[in-house]
This record gives structure tokens, C-alpha cells and sequence, in this order.
């Protein structure tokens, strides 16, 4: 897909991932809706990046936790574009709980916010975009699925659903419409957790002796919406510590 000119709706996009996202595909021409919740700050600090590209960009809030604030946010955005061709579905909560630690408030907040979400924004997003024109849903998964993470049980399973959800999507919306995933290794350290020392760690666990890094990311997402013949895929991003 040609991408300048476009306009994506990437949620999460004030800080960390999201925001390299949405930066890599403004320095594409793409213009912008910037979601947050939390980091309003921050998602202006992105519209400005963004317009720095000559791209238009605008930052809007929703919490996720409230369905209505979810419902709003397609038609919120439509208010200054025509329509919305890419939905990045970025942003999640990551909430330490075993199984039997998890109690129906975190079960309920992670699968809201993880997996509702994309759902709903999904629906959204195909019911606003024109028969007759193409449109790209990537949603943000994690590699690590594969293995029990016996200590975020809820996250595990909203990441599978996911996964499942951009392979029924897939065959449901297309031809005009292609859903892919991505499926991210260690990118970043965990939010507040900056200083740790994820090098050592990478050396023991992935097989390519390394991190990845937001601009990875970024170039794996790029790489799924420019691509005409991909969707339903679940695009492993880490190192090969899958193996
Ligand atoms: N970091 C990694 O190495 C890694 C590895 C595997 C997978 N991933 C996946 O990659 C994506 C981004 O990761 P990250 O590390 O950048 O995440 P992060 O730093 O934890 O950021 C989470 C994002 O989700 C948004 N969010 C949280 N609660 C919300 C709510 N109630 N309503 C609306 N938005 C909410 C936040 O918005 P505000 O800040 O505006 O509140 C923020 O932009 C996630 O889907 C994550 O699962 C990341």
C-alpha cells in the first residue's frame, strides 16, 4: 500500500512503542491520531514530532477501561479526518498475576483493555472505511506466548485471543482490509523499570545475543502495512527467542 497521504489511528502513541509507531509512519507521510490515556504530555510531544515530518497530527484521549470512552474514539478521530486507513492496536496493560492471584478486576481490566479494545476498534475501524479502499490493522502481540508465563496469566491469554482475533478478522475483512500481528520480543525494559539490565539478560535467552528496540519494531510493522499480500500472520519479532 502507498502510504503517504493515509491516515492511521495508533493507540498508545504518546510514549515508548506506540510513539515509534506512529513517528515511523508520519516520517512515511501518514498523518495522525495519536491515542492516550495517561500521558497526555507526551502525545502532544508526538503530534509535534509527527508534524515535524509536514504530516497532520492530533492527540486524543480515551481510557480504556470505559466502554463509552472506547466506543467514541473512531468517531472522535473522524472529526478531522475523512477516514482512518491503519489501526495500530498498540496499547496494553501487562499486570503481574498468577492464576489463582487473578481476581475478576484484573481478569476484567486486562481483557478490556488488551483485547475488547482491539475488538471493538476493529469493528470501528472496517465500518468506517470505504468498500473501494484498502486499509491495514496491525495488532501488537507478544512473542513469548508460546511459553505459560505462569505469572501473567490474564496478559498470556488476552495475547493468544488476539492473535486468533487478527486470523478470523483477517479472513472476515478481507479483500480491502488485511489484519496481521506482531508478535515483539524484549523491545524495551518494563515501564519504570529502565535500568535493568536487559543486555545480560538477552545474552542468556536470545539466540541472537541482543535486544530489539522500538525502531525494530517500528520497521516490522512498516514492513506488514506497506505489504499487498500479507494478512492473518503472526510476525515473530524477537531475536528467535521463540526457539
Ligand atoms: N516493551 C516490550 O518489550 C514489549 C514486548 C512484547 C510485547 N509488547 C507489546 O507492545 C505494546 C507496547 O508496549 P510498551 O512496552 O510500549 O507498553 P507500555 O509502555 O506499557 O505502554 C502501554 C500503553 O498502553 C496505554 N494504556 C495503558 N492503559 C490504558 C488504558 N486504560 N486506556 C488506554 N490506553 C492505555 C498507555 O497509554 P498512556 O501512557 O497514555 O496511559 C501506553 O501508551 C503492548 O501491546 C505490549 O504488550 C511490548
Amino acid at each position: 500500500m502507498e502510504l503517504k497521504d493515509k491516515t492511521a489511528l495508533v493507540t498508545g502513541a504518546g510514549i515508548r512503542l506506540g510513539r515509534a509507531f506512529a513517528l515511523a509512519l508520519a516520517q512515511e507521510g501518514v498523518n495522525l491520531v495519536v491515542h492516550y490515556n495517561r500521558s497526555a504530555a507526551p502525545a502532544e510531544e508526538t503530534v509535534r514530532l509527527a508534524e515535524a515530518y509536514g504530516v497532520k497530527a492530533v492527540a486524543v484521549g480515551a481510557d480504556f477501561t470505559d466502554l463509552p470512552a472506547i466506543q467514541s474514539l473512531l468517531p472522535q478521530a473522524l472529526k478531522h479526518f475523512d477516514c482512518i486507513d491503519i489501526l495500530i492496536n498498540n496499547a496494553a496493560v501487562y499486570l503481574k498475576s498468577t492464576g489463582l492471584e487473578t481476581d475478576l478486576e484484573t481478569w476484567e481490566k486486562q481483557f478490556r483493555i488488551n483485547l475488547q479494545t482491539p475488538f471493538l476498534l476493529t469493528q470501528a475501524f472496517a465500518k468506517q472505511l470505504p468498500k473501494d479502499r484498502p486499509g491495514r490493522i496491525i495488532n501488537i502481540a507478544d512473542a513469548q506466548i508460546r511459553h505459560l508465563q505462569p505469572s501473567h496469566f490474564a496478559y498470556r491469554l488476552t495475547k493468544i485471543a488476539l492473535v486468533e482475533m487478527t486470523r478470523m478478522f483477517a479472513a472476515e475483512l478481507a479483500p480491502n482490509i488485511t489484519v496481521n500481528a506482531l508478535g515483539l520480543g524484549i523491545m524495551l525494559p518494563l515501564a519504570g523499570k529502565e535500568d535493568a539490565d536487559l543486555q545480560a539478560y538477552a545474552e542468556k535467552y536470545v539466540p541472537l545475543k541482543r535486544t530489539g528496540s522500538p525502531q525494530i519494531a517500528a520497521e516490522n510493522a512498516l514492513h506488514l502495512i506497506k505489504s499487498d499480500f500479507t494478512t492473518g500472520t503472526f510476525l515473530r519479532v524477537d531475536g528467535g527467542q521463540y526457539l
